[in-house]
């Protein structure tokens, strides 16, 4: 079994029995099953209502990590949220699948938040820091190794600490979304839209805001230092 922060695992296609002999893949199905019967039956038209239209007013990216499931975390139902992750919840402009999905979010959606999410104890982090990720992990890392080593560069810390890149990166992250283009355009002609830095706890399922929110209004402003783990005050 691979620790969860290595990721230079070389194997690929490795399928992992289950009890049912197919992985639990169908056990999926039965489970997919009850749950769409348990929303049917405390809400008749749950999915008739979805079927014509979704209206999220929020748009996260997110980690991929199996233990932050986005719109569980948040308590919203399907059509509530828009949702995009990868490793280490990057929000690249080069990144053809991310840009499509903001462009998607704000221009057609018109979503009202946009919210870049981290968690403490990310994998991602975690081999940015420790440089031993390699092949295609490695790459789509590399924004995160370069954050690091800057950050290494003028510290006196011989080690960073995993959990304060997790919040700078949230915080690069959204520095980067203030000068997307799409964000752009969208506060040039008017659009209701505040950009967002969040960090969630795997140890307490908790949100943390790390940097204040971001408007159109208050754009020229830098965005904020990486508020304290430890401050209550910053509980979302
Ligand atoms: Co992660």
């Amino acid at each position: 079994m691979h620790a969860p922060f290595d990721l230079t695992m070389e194997e690929e296609g490795e399928i992992v029995a289950g009890e049912d002999g197919d992985g639990g893949l169908s056990n999926l199905f039965e489970r997919n099953k009850v749950w769409a019967e348990r929303k049917t039956r405390s809400d008749p038209s749950f999915f008739r209502r979805l079927v014509g239209q979704q209206t999220p007013r929020y748009f996260w990216i997110g980690c991929s990590d199996s233990r932050v499931p986005a719109t569980e975390i948040v308590d919203l139902d399907p059509g509530e949220m828009f949702v995009h992750r990868n490793v280490a919840n990057l929000a690249s402009a080069s990144d053809l699948s991310f840009s499509a999905a903001l462009q998607f979010a704000v221009d057609v959606l018109q979503v009202r938040h946009v919210i870049v999410v981290g968690h403490y104890g990310c994998g991602g982090i975690s081999a940015a820091i420790s440089g031993r990720a390699n092949g295609k992990i490695g790459c789509w890392l590399n924004p995160v190794r370069k954050l690091c080593c800057s950050l290494s560069h003028s510290s006196s810390n011989d080690v960073l600490d995993p959990n304060i890149l997790c919040e700078l990166n949230v915080v690069a992250q959204v520095e980067a979304l203030v000068l997307n283009p799409t964000i752009g355009a969208a506060w040039a002609r008017q659009a209701d839209l505040t950009l967002h830095g969040w960090v969630y706890g795997i140890g307490d399922g908790l949100l943390r805001s790390v940097c204040d929110p971001v408007t159109p209004l208050g754009r020229s402003e830098a965005v904020s230092s990486p508020k304290a783990q430890t401050n209550d005050s910053a509980l979302f």
